[in-house]
C-alpha cells in the first residue's frame, strides 16, 4: 500500500513568490480532490521581509524540520533591499546543500501556443532536460581572499568536483534518460579543452557509467558550443548533464527558448530525501502585488513535485491544463501581457484539473 498523505513545506518567499505560490496551491488542491491524495501544508515565511524585520535568514531548526517533510514548494528568493547573496546563499543554496539536493532538474519544453524567440522552431524541436549538479562546483564556496581591499588583493574561487558527486549526478542523468520517452541520447556539457582537471573527472566518470547503459547514445559538447546549439539546433538535445555553474547558465538560455521565465520550472532533487520545487524566474520586484505575473512556472513546479511524489496522473493532468491555457488562452507569457490576471490563469488550470 502506498501512503498518499504528503507533508509539504510551503515557502512563498519574496516579491511575486507568494502570488504564484497561491496559484500553484489552488491547482494542487484541485488535484488532491480529483485524484484522492492528501497534503498537509507547513508554511515558512523565510525571505527578505522576515530578514529585514528580525535579522533571521534560516534558523538551523527549520533545516531539521525540512528533513521531515515529503517535499518543499518554493516561490522566489531575492529582495531589492537586501544585499545580493544573503538570502540566495542563506536560504536557497543552504537548503540545497543541507538537504543534499544534488540534482537540479530543468526541463526545457516549448508548449503549443508559446512563442519562442527562435525563428522556425516549434514544440517538436524544443524538448530537452538539463540535469545540473546542484551541490558542488563553483557553488561549493571554496576559496577566499588574500590582502582584501589592498592593491595586492587576491580572490580565489575554486570549483570542487568529487568523484562521488560527479558519479551520482551522471548516474541520475543516465537513469533519467533511460526512462524518458525520447531519443535516449545523453550529452555531457563541459569544457575539457580548458578545465582539464574538473572535466577530465567528469568525462572519465561519464564514460565509465555509460558502459552500464549500452542502449543510451552519448556525446559530448563544450559549454560554449552548447550555448550556440541551444539557439541554432535545439532539436539535437534529449538529456544534458553538466556541472553546477554551467547548468545555471545554460538553463537560463533554455528558459528563454521555451518562452521565458514565466514558464520555466525546476526541481532541486535528493532522490532519497526531501526535494524542493520552484519556478526559476526569481522574485520580479517590479511586478509584486499587481496580479500580473505569470503563475504557470509555479504551477509547473507543482506538476514536477507531484510527479516526483508518484502522483503521475495528477501531474499529467496539470501539464495538460497548462498546455490548454498556453495553446488556447494566453496572448503572451509575459507579465502584464497575458490577457489575463495571475489569478485568472491559475483558475483556468484549476478548472481543467477539476473537470
Ligand atoms: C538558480 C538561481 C540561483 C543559482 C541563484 C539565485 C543563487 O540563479 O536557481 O538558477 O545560481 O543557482
Ligand atoms: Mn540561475
Amino acid at each position: 500500500m502506498t501512503n498518499r498523505n504528503y507533508k509539504i513545506g510551503i515557502m512563498p518567499g519574496d516579491g511575486t513568490g507568494p502570488e504564484v505560490v497561491r496559484e500553484g496551491l489552488k491547482v494542487l488542491e484541485a488535484a488532491m480532490d480529483k485524484y484522492g491524495f492528501k497534503c498537509e501544508f507547513v508554511e515558512y515565511d523565510f525571505g527578505g521581509d522576515r530578514y529585514l524585520k528580525t535579522g533571521e535568514v534560516l534558523p538551523d531548526s527549520s533545516i531539521e524540520e525540512f528533513k521531515k517533510l515529503n517535499a518543499i514548494f518554493l516561490g522566489a528568493i531575492g529582495h531589492p533591499d537586501v544585499k545580493p547573496g544573503i538570502l540566495e546563499q542563506g536560504i536557497l543554496l543552504r537548503t540545497r546543500f543541507e538537504l543534499d539536493q544534488y540534482i537540479n532538474l530543468r526541463p526545457v519544453k516549448l508548449y503549443p501556443g508559446v512563442e519562442t524567440p527562435i525563428k522556425d522552431k516549434g514544440p517538436e524541436d524544443i524538448d530537452f532536460v538539463v540535469v545540473r549538479e546542484n551541490t558542488e562546483g563553483l557553488y561549493a564556496g571554496a576559496g577566499g581572499f588574500l590582502k582584501k581591499g589592498t592593491l595586492d588583493e587576491v580572490a580565489i574561487q575554486e570549483s570542487i568536483n568529487t568523484r562521488k558527486g560527479v558519479e551520482r549526478c551522471t548516474r541520475y542523468a543516465f537513469e533519467y534518460c533511460k526512462h524518458r520517452n525520447k531519443d535516449k541520447n545523453l550529452t555531457l556539457c563541459g569544457k575539457t579543452n580548458v578545465l582539464t582537471y574538473a572535466f577530465d573527472l567528469w568525462q572519465r566518470t561519464f564514460n565509465e557509467v555509460a558502459k552500464e547503459y549500452p542502449n543510451i547514445n552519448t556525446d559530448y559538447a563544450h559549454v560554449d558550443a552548447i550555448c550556440m546549439w541551444f539557439v541554432k539546433n535545439p532539436e539535437w538535445f534529449d538529456v544534458i548533464v553538466t556541472d553546477n555553474m554551467f547548468g545555471d547558465i545554460i538553463t537560463d538560455i533554455g528558459a528563454m527558448i521555451q518562452g521565458g521565465m514565466g514558464i520555466a520550472a525546476g526541481g532541486n532533487i535528493n532522490p532519497d530525501g526531501v526535494s524542493m520545487f520552484e519556478p526559476i524566474g526569481g522574485s520580479a520586484p517590479k511586478y509584486t502585488g499587481k496580479n500580473v505575473i505569470n503563475p504557470l512556472a509555479a504551477i509547473s513546479a507543482v506538476q514536477m513535485m507531484l510527479e516526483f511524489l508518484g502522483e503521475k496522473e495528477a501531474a499529467l493532468s496539470i501539464e495538460k491544463g497548462v498546455i490548454k491555457v498556453t495553446s488556447e488562452k494566453l496572448k503572451s507569457l509575459s507579465a502584464g501581457k497575458m490577457g489575463y490576471t495571475t489569478s485568472e490563469v491559475g483558475d483556468m488550470v484549476t478548472d481543467f484539473v477539476s473537470r
